[in-house]
Formats: structure tokens, C-alpha cells, sequence
């Protein structure tokens, strides 16, 4: 089971000390949701705990970033911002589904387990790479 588990390990890091700390959290609570997931003992509530952190965190972590994006003027804000709606719409719809006794598919694991490298690497990194053609970001 642990190789199911995420590892902040270089390609996820941006160089941003609060949005890096704000991942590593997120990677936890991930983390510890798939272990809810997979586990078979587990309990329903640690599932439910789970994904209420999952959310409150996330939209928490979402809202620094784009104050962020907004303060630099980032190009990409609008686009950036939609897809953190869509993945708080993806995680009430998960919360949604379990509430109504669902066991999780493996589409459902394999999403929990992917989004948020999938979002680091493809839209944080954007950002971040704006940042630094900017000369807002050393290195
Ligand atoms: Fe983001
Ligand atoms: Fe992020």
C-alpha cells in the first residue's frame, strides 16, 4: 500500500516556501484519506474526517494561491482558478457518493491518488514559472 502513497519529492516542489508547505500538507491529508480508502478496517468516519479536511484544506490552500496569481497579475488566474472549482465540485460530489453508502471504484482511488500531482505539475508550475520569467522568483 505505501507505494499508493504521494511523496513530495522534486518534481513537486515549486521553490514557493508557503504554497510548498501548503502541498505537504495536502499530500498528509491525501494521504490519509487513500489510506482510509484502501484500508478495510477502516472506519467510515476516518473516510468521512478525511475528506472534510481534504476539502477545508484545499479550498483554504486554493484561495492563498490565487491571491497570489491575482497580486503578480498572473495571465493564467481565470484558467487557474476554474480548475481549483472544479476539483472542490469533484471532492463534495466524492463526499456525496460516500454518504450514499458508494464503496470507492478505482476511478474514484485512482483520482484521489493523481490530482494533486496532476494539478502541481501542470498548472502550479505554470505559475511558478511565471513568476520566475519575471524575475519575481530567483533561479
Ligand atoms: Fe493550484
Ligand atoms: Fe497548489
Amino acid at each position: 500500500m505505501a507505494e499508493q502513497l504521494i511523496h513530495l519529492d522534486d518534481t513537486l516542489l515549486l521553490g514557493v516556501a508557503e504554497l510548498d508547505r501548503d502541498h505537504q500538507k495536502l499530500v498528509e491529508v491525501t494521504n490519509f484519506l487513500l489510506g482510509a480508502l484502501l484500508d478495510p478496517r477502516a472506519s467510515p468516519m476516518s473516510r468521512d474526517r478525511a475528506l472534510h479536511d481534504l476539502y477545508t484544506f484545499s479550498e483554504h490552500h486554493f484561495r492563498r494561491e490565487e491571491r497570489l496569481m491575482s497580486a503578480h497579475n498572473y495571465p493564467g488566474t481565470v484558467e487557474h482558478r476554474a480548475v481549483h472549482r472544479q476539483l472542490l465540485t469533484r471532492f463534495r460530489e466524492l463526499d456525496q457518493q460516500f454518504a450514499d453508502g458508494q464503496t470507492p471504484s478505482e476511478a474514484m482511488g485512482r483520482f484521489i491518488r493523481n490530482w494533486l500531482v496532476e494539478h502541481i505539475q501542470r498548472n502550479d508550475m505554470n505559475f511558478v514559472g511565471f513568476l520566475r520569467k519575471q524575475g519575481i522568483l530567483d533561479a
